[in-house]
């Protein structure tokens, strides 16, 4: 896939701000005032709490890396569909670093890792319309030229650690808006279905036994695939089960 657009809605209205809390939060409090119109981007040098999945906070050196949001109205999909936005995003995501031919994979739900470590992280905030998404906060963290990083992340890496290069953070911005879209244009046009192929193909640890955690539980299950859910699939003791959430990689 490549970003060759001609019809480039995201980014056409872009925020620049110094410092924010979370470019996430900014946009949520923007969709409260008024409607941004679609693909309006926010970005930030520095977000002061930056937020990632489940509660965890996302750390980012100021103006060594990209964060920022992206305001889509998905009006087309139903909210059991919204795994599919999720897909969307990520490949776009993969699509980008790859066209910088860096290797990655897709952690499920929507980490992009290089190899065992995690590069870039994607937080999704949707708001609903009885049973169809009104809109979407497509939030994107990558780490680009940050080399050192808190003990405490277990496993990150940036495109400069990989690359050994600095990156202009303004292109990079650009161009992963331009993937995203690509990834957004497939979806609107309703082919959920390559999208899910590819994710499955883009999986991190596809065909291998691994273990996870659920519930303080510990399971070991090889890695499937997805069903039309968006569910991971995992085969435990040779039968295939799907997990919605809430089951960690160990
Ligand atoms: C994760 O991996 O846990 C998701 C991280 C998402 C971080 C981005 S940075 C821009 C946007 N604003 C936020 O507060 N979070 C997302």
């Amino acid at each position: 896939m490549n970003s060759s657009n001609n019809n480039l809605i995201i980014g056409k209205v872009c925020i620049c701000l110094n410092e924010v809390d979370s470019t996430n939060s900014y946009a949520r409090e923007c969709l409260a005032k008024s409607k941004p119109s679609e693909g309006t981007v926010i970005v930030a040098r520095y977000q002061t709490g930056g937020r990632g999945q489940f509660g965890k906070s996302w750390e980012s050196e100021p103006g060594r890396n990209i964060t920022f949001s992206i305001v889509l109205y998905p009006v087309f999909l139903r909210a059991r569909q919204a795994h599919s936005l999720n897909q969307a995003v990520c490949l776009g995501l993969k699509d980008f670093v790859e066209s910088l031919n860096i290797e990655v994979q897709i952690k499920w739900p929507n980490d992009i890792y290089h190899y065992d470590k995690k590069l870039a992280g994607i937080l999704i905030e949707n708001g609903l319309m009885g049973e169809k998404l009104d809109y979407s906060i497509i939030g994107i963290g990558m780490n680009v030229n940050q080399t050192k990083f808190s003990p405490e992340l277990p496993n990150p890496v940036s495109l400069k650690m990989i690359a050994g290069k600095e990156f202009e953070l303004e292109k990079l911005i650009n161009d992963v808006c331009g993937f995203v879209e690509t990834r957004y244009r497939q979806l609107k046009k309703g082919q959920w279905k390559e999208i899910k192929k590819d994710f499955e193909k883009a999986l991190y640890g596809l065909g291998q036994r691994r273990m996870f955690e659920m519930n303080d539980e510990l399971l070991e299950g090889i890695i499937s695939g997805l069903d039309d859910e968006g569910q991971l699939i995992l085969t435990i003791n040779g039968n295939p089960r799907a997990f919605s959430g809430g089951i960690a990689y160990r």
